[in-house]
């Protein structure tokens, strides 16, 4: 992941604890009850170890400011809530496998470098738009993700736990461990591009990508025999993390003084963004993103008009620092044409030094009369589409991806080659927050997005 170029494992550079913030309001934040529970979970994560170094933050910067100037593009996938029973290393393997496939597809067909970020090891928490659920007459706090309390509905299981903030650090930091070792291990060298397919359901994305890895085979080998590849290069790949600054009782006792510059980073992770609820420009989640020298994201969506764009940039990049700010787009297949070209156009400038990035999930969920929220990946290739449609038009970089993905073979999100459709939705439905793309739907999105890279047709 990176070089590591940075001390900053010394805990005492930078307490942590909440009493350092200022007091601003900070919407959908857990109810803990019992405040010793909590100031004792604050002081352990505050001592532990970061999970990431402030050098290899800087270096996704630079990686996103290439983005912004349309040098490359960025890929960023993952689940929409990790939890704590799934972070084994099959699931943390078949999704590292659907994202390298991914950024191989966008890479060969567009030809371009892609930057590869998982929305994973850290993104335990989810913000609702009720704080209760009543099922059969009982009333309970809704579930806010395993790193706040449990998914099962019993008083005890829902109760707000600040344990749950130290077993969310302990698998980010076994998710990332993996991680590290499959991306600079070997597993994801670029001789392996056939073995990242295997183990998977045959079907027309994945016999389309067997294709394409034969030809990579061949360009390789070409390259070797010529004495012109290098087989370390070829042996790692660059991989970051990301999840959404949500909880701020978790990523405040993360936050670290980089020795080099004196600058503060928040070690939970290389990437975080502030999700669309809780962007508020006087809120206490932008002013947290603000103080922090991570490359930050925030999400946009369809109502976001351009006073208030203009002033998160101030807030969050008033220096305009390249690769600094992501602006995450989720505005619905259906209005991103009536929306984005008028707002890119309207920042002039301001539009070209942020990157753009869409997530074509978020603005197309929709509710099925079975009751599971799906959504049909026709829609989200057509907002995908709608995206490098304004871009166009407007003169600014389409600048990556962002979705909500697994490995596995789940019945979640319908339509595409995959045979998910209304009536069987319920086979393999396994998520416990938004639905996401299965292993072949994702692939297929990717083969549809490098085609949007390479000809510039939408
Ligand atoms: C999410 O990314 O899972 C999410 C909740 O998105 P948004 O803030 O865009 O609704
Ligand atoms: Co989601």
């Amino acid at each position: 992941m990176g070089q590591v170029s940075t001390d900053t494992t010394n805990p005492e550079v930078h307490s942590g604890l909440t009493t350092d913030w200022p007091q601003l309001p900070a919407s959908q934040q857990p109810t803990w009850q019992d405040p010793a529970e909590l100031a004792q979970a604050l002081s352990v994560l505050a001592a532990y170890p970061p999970l990431v170094f402030a050098g290899e933050c800087d270096l996704l910067r630079t990686r996103m400011a290439a983005v912004s100037q349309g040098k490359a593009f960025a890929l960023q996938g993952g689940d929409c809530a990790e939890t704590l029973a799934e972070v084994t290393g099959p699931n943390i393997r078949e999704r590292i496998k659907t994202i390298l496939q991914m950024a191989v597809v966008l890479t060969y067909g567009a030809g371009m470098p892609i930057v590869k970020v998982g929305r994973m090891a850290g993104q335990f928490a989810k913000p609702r738009s009720s704080d209760t659920e009543t099922r059969d007459g009982q009333t309970l706090p809704a579930y806010r993700g395993d790193m706040v309390n449990g998914f099962a509905f019993t008083p005890e299981s829902r109760r707000h736990n600040p344990d749950r903030l130290l077993r969310a650090y302990h698998a980010s930091s076994a998710t990332l461990n993996l991680v590290r070792g499959f991306t600079t291990g070997g597993f994801a060298d670029l001789r392996s591009v056939h073995a990242w397919n295997k183990g998977f359901i045959k079907g027309p994305a994945q016999a389309r990508y067997e294709q394409m890895a034969h030809e990579i085979d061949r360009a390789v080998r070409f390259l070797e025999a010529s004495g012109v590849a290098d087989a370390e290069e070829m042996r790692r790949v660059e991989f970051f993390s990301a999840h959404e600054a949500l909880v701020l009782d978790y990523e405040r006792p993360l936050v670290r003084r980089d020795h080099r510059t004196g600058l503060l980073y928040d070690t939970s992770s290389h990437f975080l963004w502030i999700g669309e609820r809780t962007r508020e420009l006087d809120g206490a989640h932008i002013d947290f993103v603000s103080r922090v020298h991570n490359p930050i994201g925030v999400k946009l969506g369809p109502t976001a008009d351009r006073d208030t764009v203009l002033r998160l940039i101030d807030k969050v990049d008033p220096d305009r620092v390249p690769g600094r700010l992501t602006f995450i787009t989720r505005m619905g297949a259906a209005t991103i044409q009536e929306v984005l070209p008028g707002l890119l156009t309207s920042l002039g400038e301001d539009a070209r030094h942020v990157s753009w990035i869409c997530d074509p999930m978020h603005g197309n969920t929709f509710t099925t009369s079975s009751n599971h929220k799906t959504r049909r990946f026709e829609d989200v290739v057509e907002e995908v589409r709608g995206f490098f449609a304004a871009h166009l038009e407007a003169g600014t970089h389409p600048g990556g991806i962002h979705v909500e993905l697994t490995g596995n073979d789940v019945t979640e999100c319908v339509g595409g080659t995959s045979e998910v459709n209304l009536d069987n939705l319920g086979l393999r439905y396994e998520t416990l927050c938004d639905p996401r793309l299965n292993h072949q739907q994702s692939l297929e999105l990717a083969f549809l997005v490098a085609e949007m890279l390479d000809r510039g047709v939408y």
